[in-house]
């Protein structure tokens, strides 16, 4: 499959149209960035890593009923989706404190919570992507209420099953970021899931080897997101 017109150009990613009008392709960039885009860095073969991680987790989502938007891979940095009507919606799981966590709620970092919590935030870069709750998604009519129940059950399902799919190659994952968008109603999961999207610990060591290695300036960024592929493929 083809890439045709660019349809949109986020801080990570382009979207393109192809030749199916229900087809797109996802191309995944070098760039990083954080704190809502002011800050900038890039490192060559990161969109490569994070198609390759990405599409791995898709699968083993797949193989397990979950709904996705993936189709196939086009080549190392692309990849073929169904276009979904997305939700300006993030929806962030997290399973141990850490980042925005810990700030909010003034706890330490590395507390692993007695369940996985839960939290929505209004996709919109103007407004610095506030926090918000299911009412707030029915009230802005972001998503019906059957739609945000869906939500809410295949984020919970993800995170289990990704959680126990990373505990078992000795990785932790501490929190993580999904979004949804629908085909004539039906829910799916779309976007990336990718070091730029979850936080991700070498389970002894508690090593960092995520975004957060960017966000953080604790160097060899390139180094912990091929770990994380290092560890999930081939098995
Ligand atoms: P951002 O917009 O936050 O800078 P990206 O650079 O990751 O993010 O851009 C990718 C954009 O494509 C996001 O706005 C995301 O919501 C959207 N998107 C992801 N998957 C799909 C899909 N299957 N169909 C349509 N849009 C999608
Ligand atoms: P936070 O601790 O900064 O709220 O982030 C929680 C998780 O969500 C973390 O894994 C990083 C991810 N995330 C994104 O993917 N995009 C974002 O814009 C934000 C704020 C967080």
């Amino acid at each position: 499959m083809e890439r045709n017109k660019l349809l949109y150009e986020g801080k990570a990613k382009k979207m393109f149209q192809t030749d199916s009008p229900n087809r797109l392709i996802q191309h995944f960039k070098d760039d990083l960035t954080a704190l809502n885009g002011a800050k900038k860095g890039s490192f060559n073969g990161k969109g490569a890593i994070n198609c390759a991680i990405s599409e791995i987790l898709f699968k083993y989502l797949e193989g397990h009923y979950v709904p996705t938007h993936y189709i196939e891979r086009a080549n190392n940095t692309d990849m073929v989706v169904r276009k979904l009507e997305m939700f300006p919606i993030e929806v962030v799981l997290r399973n141990i404190a850490a980042g925005s966590m810990v700030k909010r709620f003034k706890i330490k970092e590395g507390e692993v919570l007695q369940t996985a919590v839960y939290e929505l935030y209004l996709k919109d870069d103007k407004l610095n992507d506030p926090m918000i709750n299911e009412s707030h998604a029915l009230a802005f009519n972001l998503a019906t209420a059957e739609q945000m129940r869906t939500i809410a059950q295949i984020a919970k399902k993800v995170n289990a099953l990704l959680r126990s799919f990373f505990e078992r190659r000795n990785l932790l994952l501490v929190d993580l970021k999904l979004e949804f968008g629908h085909i004539d109603g039906e829910v799916y999961l779309g976007d990336e899931i990718s070091p730029d999207t979850m936080r991700i610990w070498d389970k002894i060591s508690n090593i960092k080897l995520d975004k957060d290695r960017f966000r953080l300036d604790l160097g060899e960024i390139d180094k912990g997101y091929k770990e994380i592929l290092k560890r999930i493929s081939n098995v």
